[in-house]
């Protein structure tokens, strides 16, 4: 196959042999400066085409060649907008250039001009960008969305330190690499470094929409906390499926503030407490560096079934875990957890507290069984949690709350509230059982977990 090197071209893709292209009638280079054999096109961006070629000096070794496209789009040579895009990819040869050492971040190989385009030679990583891996594999997990950040902040903290801000961190800039799966970070075409001047001309937007932080878009100021925010948010599109772009677009920054209504799986309140850090708005509010996330995130709770294999001597565990700290912690650590712990004794204490008051004023009617479930579901959904977690307090609650109401339906048809002392020691009594019943509904739930999670 050879492609068309017109950036117009809809239909690139000419069998080997052919001379002028099908689709257009350019001329088509069979080698691009003598070396470089163009196969496909990867991807089109605003000023830039992406294309996967071979290295004919190098065995055929596989490569990609960026080309910038100009005058079509900017105008002829020397107005702004052509200064501004020719400056960007000069700046991203430079960034890769520097940075290229890097594992995690592809070699540059060559940047020259040959007819009227601008190219640039890097290491072409083999593998699929993360909107790639979206679609065809379906949103992150808390697993997964844990091993992206450890994997990504540790390249951002290489970037940082040599002073370059990414700019453009999203799904789609992000490749994992097919042979040893570590993530890889590309399209450092609006990168900048830290001292430059931060003047970016109106109407020049740099970043992606729904990605890019308000400093950035609004004033064309850049902080390493500008890409964190982008992190936070790529993060976000991983774990929902929901491109940020839309939500922008609708609400401007503010969708930030409510990103967990869109939470569709269960993740742990320590890391969503992590990503509301990432993506606040005010780029002061956010963390500060890539270190700083990385440590809260080593300090997370280890999850279930992801305990590495640590061999300990028995006397560095006896010296080091005394008995009574094991015995206290014991019982709790075998909730996985806790918040949704407390959160289902709340709402089956509350909740049925509620259904008592109902019941002695109201008596046990559809009106009054509805009014329940209609305070009890408000309840929990203003509470700042994933909506699966809400889901699941609603549940609880309502089997904690239909096992004690069916047990006792004698004693509840009396007023219990009007019945003196004796009443209220009863209904403290009927709260207390609901309470212990949704700690048994949440222990049993865990052990069903946990043998799924063993056999299956
Ligand atoms: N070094 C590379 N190796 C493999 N694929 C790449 C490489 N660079 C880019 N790509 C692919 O091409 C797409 C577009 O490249 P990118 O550098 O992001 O340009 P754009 O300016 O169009 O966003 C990427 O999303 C990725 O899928
Ligand atoms: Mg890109």
């Amino acid at each position: 196959m050879i492609c068309c090197l017109n950036p117009n071209c809809e239909n690139p893709q000419n069998p080997d042999g052919t001379n002028f292209c099908l689709s257009c009638g350019t001329k088509l280079i069979p080698l691009l400066r003598n070396r470089y054999r163009i196969i496909a096109q990867l991807g089109r961006g605003g000023f830039a085409r992406t294309y996967v070629a071979e290295d004919i000096d190098k065995l055929n070794e596989q490569c990609v060649v960026k080309q910038l496209v100009l005058s079509q789009f900017y105008g002829s040579q020397g107005t702004d907008a052509h200064k501004k895009a020719t400056e960007l990819f000069e700046r991203e040869a430079k960034r890769l250039k520097e940075l290229g050492e890097h594992v995690q971040i592809p070699n540059l190989y060559a940047y020259f001009k040959e007819g009227e385009y601008l190219y640039l030679v890097q290491q072409f990583i083999q593998g699929q960008n993360l909107l790639q891996e979206l679609k065809e594999q379906g949103v992150f997990d808390e697993v997964k969305i844990r091993d992206f950040l450890h994997d990504l902040l540790s390249v951002l903290i290489a970037v940082h330190e040599q002073e370059i801000i990414h700019r453009d961190i999203k799904p789609e800039n992000i490749i994992r690499r097919q042979n040893d799966q570590k993530l890889v970070l590309i399209d450092f075409g609006v990168s900048k470094q830290k001292r430059e001047t931060t003047n970016t001309a109106l109407g020049t937007i740099i970043g992606s929409l729904g990605y890019a932080p308000i400093e950035q878009m609004q004033l064309g100021k850049v902080f390493p906390s500008s890409d964190i925010y982008s992190l936070g948010i790529t993060c976000f599109h991983l774990v929902t499926n929901i491109a940020p772009s839309s939500l922008w677009m609708k609400q401007g920054y503010s969708w930030t503030s409510s990103w967990r209504q869109h939470l569709k799986q269960h993740i742990s309140h320590e890391l969503e407490l992590i990503i509301d850090k990432l993506i606040q708005e005010n780029h002061e509010q956010r963390y500060q560096s890539a270190q700083a996330v990385l440590q809260d995130l080593n300090k997370l709770p280890r999850l279930r079934n992801t305990l590495p294999p640590t061999v300990i001597s028995p006397s560095v565990l006896l010296e080091t875990q005394p008995q009574v700290q094991q015995k206290a912690t014991g019982y709790l650590s075998f909730f996985s957890n806790t918040q949704l712990l407390s959160g289902a004794i709340v709402a089956g204490t509350g909740s049925s507290f509620l259904a008592i008051a109902l019941i002695s004023f109201l008596g046990t009617t559809w009106i009054s069984s509805g009014l329940w479930l209609l305070i009890l579901a408000g309840l929990v959904l203003i509470q700042s949690r994933s909506l699966v977690e809400k889901t699941y307090l609603i549940i609880i609650a309502i089997i904690a709350n239909l096992l004690v109401v069916l047990s006792f339906k004698n004693l509840l048809t009396q007023n219990l509230l009007k019945s003196g002392i004796n009443g209220l020691l009863l209904v403290v009594l009927l709260v207390i059982l609901v309470g212990f019943l949704t700690v048994i509904i949440v222990g049993m739930w865990e052990i069903i977990n946990k043998l799924i999670s063993k056999y299956f």
